[in-house]
């Protein structure tokens, strides 16, 4: 050992290692990490003293210098997570190395991305005929995949568009079949679902697609349309409500999500896929975007966004342990009522333009009645530590994104601020 210091916060040791590479020891829970040879000359000059701020090995976040991040995604993760992840992100387990550094084909990563995997089929009770598939290119590569594996270039697929991302969804399928909008609520910018009898489908449509929840508008399904045609399944895009609450995985013949709102990292999209949908792809389907690829080789055909699922893994692990999505819808049904509320009772200041019936539990837009207000609204909000409000581009207004991760503190000084705002500028 060369050198021992106990003042630090920390209780730093300074150590060496068998081939004389200086560590760092962090007690208690004896954390090494390696100093390269400048660091450690630096840090047995300065460690009797307070180390800069970059210099200062951390394994623990300051809670109170986390802000409440409402962004939409990327977005806010589970502190506990970030904790976790922070803690194995050196050494995971007994590897002797980081999850970043691992095979993708070896013991250690397999039985992460088995173990997510099963947690993920507990969580939303998947049946065994459907596969669960870790793959990478964002929900958008799926625009493309979903009609390149499921149907033929002359088939006919039905689009219900309820916001930007099922138009977008719709829009790249033209390239690979015939697909038809059979509603569309771009010409009211999109406050509402259908009544589902109102609406014509396509008699021979292979599929059916959905955006569960329109993220930039704020438009959620509470109910699903059940396709017409008997040989025709739903498909839905439930990237920014997937695991927000429990969801009958046999109405659908294709779920898929971007991991990066509810579950994890972006890089990793989920697709959760009926197996007998799998193995009739266009012969022009990129071997990326073939699902029987991916189901064969367990989502391990090529190197995977391996440190993307592991934290993916370590969200559905905190699901579980929270209860499970019963329990997890019960917390965001209280965080979204707290905030329409605010909103609804603001006599007209804040506005929510979405139909009641179809608010979204996760995405809540408003308007300020002044809406030269807006930017104060934003910069005062940011001095309390209440980030990413601002409503997407194309609609402008606010936006606050309470998905799973959002504490129930972070939507109770939200709401205070707005009522404080209200009270300052009424
Ligand atoms: C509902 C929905 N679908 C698709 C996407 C696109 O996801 P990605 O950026 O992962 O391709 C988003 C992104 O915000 C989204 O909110």
């Amino acid at each position: 050992m060369a050198a021992t210091a106990s003042t630090t916060p920390h209780s730093l040791l300074l150590q060496k290692s068998p081939q004389n590479h200086a560590f760092l020891k962090l007690k208690p829970n004896s954390t090494t990490l390696p100093l390269t040879p400048a660091a450690a000359k630096r840090f047995s000059i300065s460690c009797s003293a307070t180390l800069p701020t970059q210099d200062r090995p951390s394994l623990q976040t300051q809670s109170q210098d986390r802000v409440f991040n409402f962004a939409a995604g990327p977005a806010t993760l589970p502190e506990n997570v970030l904790l976790k992840a922070q803690s194995d992100l050196y050494i995971w387990r007994d590897s002797g190395m980081s999850v970043m550094e691992m095979s993708h084909r070896g013991k250690h990563f397999r039985s992460i991305i088995e173990k997510a995997e099963a947690d993920l089929r507990a969580l939303l009770n998947v049946p065994e005929d459907y596969a669960v598939l870790f793959l990478q290119g964002g929900a958008t590569t799926q625009f493309a995949a979903i009609p390149l594996n499921l149907c033929q270039p002359d088939d006919t697929v039905d689009y219900l568009v309820t916001g930007s991302w099922g138009d977008k969804a719709f829009k790249e399928a033209q390239k690979y079949c015939k697909p038809k909008v059979i509603w569309s609520g771009k010409s009211e910018n999109y406050i509402r679902v259908p009544s589902f009898d109102g609406v014509e489908q396509s008699p021979n449509a292979k599929y059916l697609h959905i955006c569960a929840n329109e993220t930039i508008y704020g438009v959620e399904f509470k109910d699903y349309p059940v396709p017409s045609n008997p040989n025709g399944v739903l498909v839905a895009d439930m990237s920014s409500n997937f695991c927000s609450k429990p969801v009958d995985v046999t109405k659908f013949g294709l779920i898929y999500a971007g991991a990066q709102k509810n579950v994890g990292p972006s890089g990793v999209c989920i697709v959760i896929v009926r197996k007998d949908l799998i193995g009739n792809a266009q012969p022009i389907t990129p071997v990326m975007l073939d699902y029987k690829i991916h189901a064969d080789n367990n989502s391990l055909y090529n190197t995977p966004p391996a440190f993307g699922i592991y934290m993916c893994g370590l969200v559905f692990d905190d699901l579980l342990k929270q209860g499970g999505l019963h329990e997890v819808e019960k917390k965001n049904i209280k965080k979204a009522s707290l905030l329409y509320n605010a909103i609804d009772e603001s006599k007209g200041f804040y506005r929510c333009p979405v139909e009641k019936s179809v608010r979204s539990l996760m995405n809540v837009p408003f308007t300020l009645e002044k809406s030269e207000l807006e930017a104060d609204f934003l910069k005062e909000a940011a001095k309390e530590k209440l980030l990413e409000l601002k409503g997407h581009r194309s609609v402008g207004g606010m936006r606050a994104s309470i998905y799973n991760a959002m504490p129930l503190a972070g939507i109770e000084k939200l709401v205070a601020f707005m009522k404080d705002f209200q009270s300052r500028h009424a």
